[in-house]
């Protein structure tokens, strides 16, 4: 298959600070022109600083709802490791929001959790998405090989991922090895999208995005396909 390939917007920047000083600006120029409605959100490390600058500027989103890229299976969201907690401890307990979501790792019926999900996202159509990436080039939790045209599903861990994730856990055993996601045409139905990167652990994902072949072995390169993707990134290409 020939995939129409677009080009991506690349922002180098020096710092995570500048990083977060960039996207703020972008956010204050969508929502002074109205168009800011819905942002998808992400978890992980790289979202710190961004987060962190939101909560102390005067932006407010009040009036705008999220929705979260994927959550653990099998962790309650009181779970100090769930994306649920981690929401709530790095912005949503300082920063109100109109509504938040993120999808219910522990529901009873997570295939029934996953198309209430999706609905849910056709519902609110998302005006940014941020999103981080995977040393491996997953975005979200859509590992190597998710088919592009995925929606809102049950994804299986990778080993490594399973390994890079473990950091944030007592023990490697502790990781779950699912996850629920939004799947990649998900993310690209976004209006706009906002990938960030830093430190060398993501120069191979975002190598594969900007050598240009679109493929499934690196998620990353679904981007290839969004007409309005920004980059920020402190790597030097
Ligand atoms: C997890 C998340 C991704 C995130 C990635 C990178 O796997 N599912 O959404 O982009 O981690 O995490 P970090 O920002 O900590 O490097």
């Amino acid at each position: 298959m020939v995939l129409k390939q677009k080009t991506v917007k690349i922002v180098r920047v020096q710092s995570k600070e500048q990083a977060a000083v960039h996207v703020l600006n972008v956010l204050k120029e969508e929502q002074a022109s109205g168009r800011l409605h819905t942002v998808g959100l992400a978890t992980g490390s790289t979202m710190f600083p961004i987060y962190e600058s939101w909560l102390q500027s005067d932006l407010s989103f009040e009036e705008v709802t999220a929705f979260n890229l994927d959550e653990y299976i099998g962790l309650e969201k009181d779970h100090p490791q769930s994306y649920a907690y981690f929401m709530q401890d790095q912005l949503f307990h300082a920063k109100p929001f109109k509504e938040t979501y993120i999808p219910n790792g522990a529901a009873e019926d997570i295939e029934a959790e996953c198309a209430r999900y999706e609905q849910l996202l056709r519902e609110h159509p998302t005006d940014i998405q941020f999103l981080g990436v995977g040393e491996n080039g997953h975005i979200a939790f859509n590992e190597p090989g998710t088919p592009f045209d995925s929606v809102t599903h049950v994804a299986d861990l990778t080993p490594s991922t399973i390994e890079v994730n473990s950091r944030f856990f007592d023990d490697i055993e502790e990781v779950p090895t699912t996850a629920m996601t939004m799947g990649i045409a998900s993310i690209l139905r976004a209006r706009k999208i906002i990938l960030l990167a830093f430190g060398e652990r993501k120069r191979f994902a975002i190598e594969k995005l900007l050598e240009g072949t679109i493929t499934t072995d690196y998620p990353i390169t679904a981007l290839l396909q969004h007409n309005d993707v920004t980059i920020i990134t402190d790597i030097n290409m």
